[in-house]
């Protein structure tokens, strides 16, 4: 496989995973050729064309040295110009295991200046667990002019420019993994039926990744609630979708009828405000919960022949081992 071509696999992954049908991305991909259409020669010359085919503005090729069979990648959830320093010097040291590609989770560069384009998908969430779309886009919409503010004073690039220096191609899968283990995690809780709080942590620690994180300190926590309350309703509104959405959801979300919210991460003050609105939360865990998302994109590739190096936090653990054997 080429770049492009794991590129695309990564994209049409996350779609198959998305929360929100098929038919609704593609309209969404309509629209935004609609506008494009109707933009002046000027407007269209700065307009990133990667938003008429690509639905995650957050996940993007960064830089392709067109290498065309890649064997070997370095996989990492927040790779920076030291793990690209270190991708090319172990790959000067043996180069019969030359790293042909780095892939990292977290955004960069333009899909780090777009990150708020794909917290539209929270909404989408929100209101299939019952809280109404009006209200759901309105609060996002706030959230997200924060987040593009935000993001904007950040060196975004640098990274990239590494990356091209070293000749090392460069891409990042963001919300199409977080889509991954937002579907992996619900099918697992949905199917072990918890009936108290304690009972999901339980459920989560069962996961490899959430074990291996609770022994180095970050296993799944409770932040608000308690092990002894019942679940009720349980949503999983922020396991993908960009990043945090907005505090003040927690009020509306009780208000459909959500009892618990299994989280990747939270703020202080997101707590605070779903304490208020009594919402157990129960985080994941979020280098564990990225780390299952990229995994399980990771195998995939992992059973084409392509091997993998993980760097930069990423627990690897591959479910393809048992068929291995
Ligand atoms: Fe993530
Ligand atoms: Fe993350």
């Amino acid at each position: 496989m080429n770049v492009g071509q794991i590129f695309k696999l990564a994209i049409e992954i996350g779609v198959k995973n998305d929360f929100r049908s098929k038919m609704h991305i593609q309209k969404q991909l309509k629209r935004v050729k609609d506008k494009y259409d109707k933009l002046t020669k000027e407007q269209k010359e700065v307009f990133d064309t990667e938003k008429l085919t690509n639905p995650y503005s957050d996940t993007r090729i960064h830089f392709d040295n067109g290498i065309d069979k890649i064997k070997k990648i370095m996989v990492g959830i927040d790779i920076d110009s030291a793990d690209l320093m270190v991708a090319r010097y172990l790959s000067n040291h043996n180069p019969k295991e030359t790293i042909d590609l780095v892939i990292n989770h977290h955004p960069i560069g333009r899909a780090l200046t777009d990150l708020g384009d794909v917290m539209h998908l929270q909404a989408d969430v929100l209101s299939q667990y019952g809280v109404p779309i009006n209200i759901a886009e309105s609060l996002m919409k706030l959230r997200i002019s924060e987040v593009s503010r935000g993001v904007n004073p950040i060196n975004s690039f640098k990274v990239i420019d590494t990356a091209r220096m070293l000749d090392l191609s460069l891409i990042n899968i963001h919300t199409p993994a977080d889509n991954l283990v937002a579907q992996f995690v619900k099918k697992k809780i949905e199917k072990d039926k918890p009936e108290y709080v304690g009972d999901v942590l339980k459920s989560l620690l069962e996961i490899p990744e959430y074990k291996e994180a609770a022994k180095m300190g970050f296993g799944p926590v409770l932040f608000t609630g308690a092990e002894d309350n019942r679940v009720g309703k349980i949503a999983f509104t922020e396991i993908t979708g960009g990043t945090d959405g907005s505090p003040k959801i927690y009020e509306k979300m009780a208000a459909a009828g959500i009892g618990t919210v299994i989280s990747m991460h939270q703020s202080e003050e997101h707590r605070k405000e779903a304490e208020k609105a009594h919402i157990n939360v129960v985080i994941a865990g979020h280098i564990s919960s990225d780390s299952i998302g990229m995994n399980l994109f990771l195998d995939l590739l992992e059973k084409k022949g392509i091997k993998i190096l993980s760097a930069s936090g990423l627990i690897r653990h591959s479910r393809n081992k048992k068929q291995k054997k």
